[in-house]
């Protein structure tokens, strides 16, 4: 019996995929958000890899649960107690958990560039959880989701990202996204951390203007990302570039704050804005969750 299973169904990337395939997901997570109360029989014949090799809370979790919510056998890689500690590579274990009959792998790595090559290796779906700054698929879906809950439509939204866009999958993953939905996306960030062949895409702002959209999007400076030098101060950062509670007094009534988290208070964010009424920052992890599980489902369409 072949273990080898189809791949067409992978997800690595936001880029190239349709308006009309992007919203097919975003609707099959609406139905998975009104069945949160069940655990589904449908997938428990399939197993599912979560192999993440860089650190991750929601993420990870999120694709868990989603799972466990479709009722799929839960196959957890721990990076430090595996075989990589002795050496292997990120393609010889990925392999590896294919031979043993995995359906689909959910893979968060370090390195950008290098999850196109090991999709290329193997025969089963691939979704990808973060590979180094390139894209963040399942983050920027479950944005653009909570966008959609709120205000009905991404079409004409105007979408400001604002801080470490040098070094941002979720950035990128939004921008495809965003733009193939119809929004119109800017960036703000120190000339240090803009990416200069994303302008052709994004118009760079300042932060007057930024904060005029109808959603504010802040990221987490990356400092594990980051050269030496690249980051001077904490308090330096919000006093240019952080939403302070003063900033966001300037937002229109009907804006959203947004963030993927994990956040760090009082630097791109103002502590008390975390949880306050226009931030949809908790909502976005609980959305997260069905978002995740229509994306499995897609892959195991097989
Ligand atoms: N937003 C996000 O990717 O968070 P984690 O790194 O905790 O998964």
């Amino acid at each position: 019996m072949s273990l080898v299973k189809s791949k067409s169904t992978s997800l690595l990337g936001l880029k190239g995929l349709s308006s009309e395939e992007l919203t097919s997901i975003l609707d099959r997570a609406a139905h998975w958000e009104n069945k949160q109360d069940e655990i589904l029989p449908t997938y428990q014949h399939k197993f599912i890899s979560n192999m993440f090799f860089e650190n991750s809370t929601r993420t990870r979790f999120s694709f868990e649960v989603a799972e466990k919510r479709l009722g799929a056998q839960v196959l957890n890689f721990d990076a430090a107690t595996s075989s990589v500690q002795k050496g292997e590579s990120i393609i010889d274990t990925v392999k590896t958990l294919e031979a043993m009959g995995v359906d689909v792998g959910i893979i968060r790595i370090k390195p950008t560039g290098v999850l196109q090559e090991v999709a290329s290796k193997v025969n089963i779906p691939l979704i990808n959880a973060g590979d180094g700054n390139h894209e963040h698929p399942t983050q920027a879906l479950l944005d653009l989701y909570t966008m959609r809950k709120r205000f009905g439509s991404i079409k004409g939204l105007t979408v400001s990202i604002i801080g470490d866009i040098l070094h941002s999958r979720v950035a990128r993953s939004n921008l495809w996204a965003l733009r193939e939905m119809g929004a119109k996306v800017q960036f703000c960030a120190p000339i240090n951390m803009q990416a200069p062949a994303l302008s052709e895409y994004a118009a760079y702002v300042s932060m007057e203007q930024a904060l005029q959209a109808d959603v504010v999007m802040m990221l987490r400076v990356q400092l594990e990302r980051h050269n030496t030098g690249m980051f001077t101060s904490s308090e330096q950062y919000r006093e240019h570039y952080g939403l302070t509670v003063e900033r966001a007094e300037q937002m229109q009534k009907h804006a959203i704050i947004m963030h993927p988290a994990p956040v760090n208070r009082d630097v791109e964010i103002d502590d008390p804005l975390v949880e306050s009424k226009n931030s949809t920052i908790f909502e976005q992890i609980s959305n997260g969750v069905p978002v995740r599980m229509a994306v499995i489902e897609r892959a195991l369409k097989i």
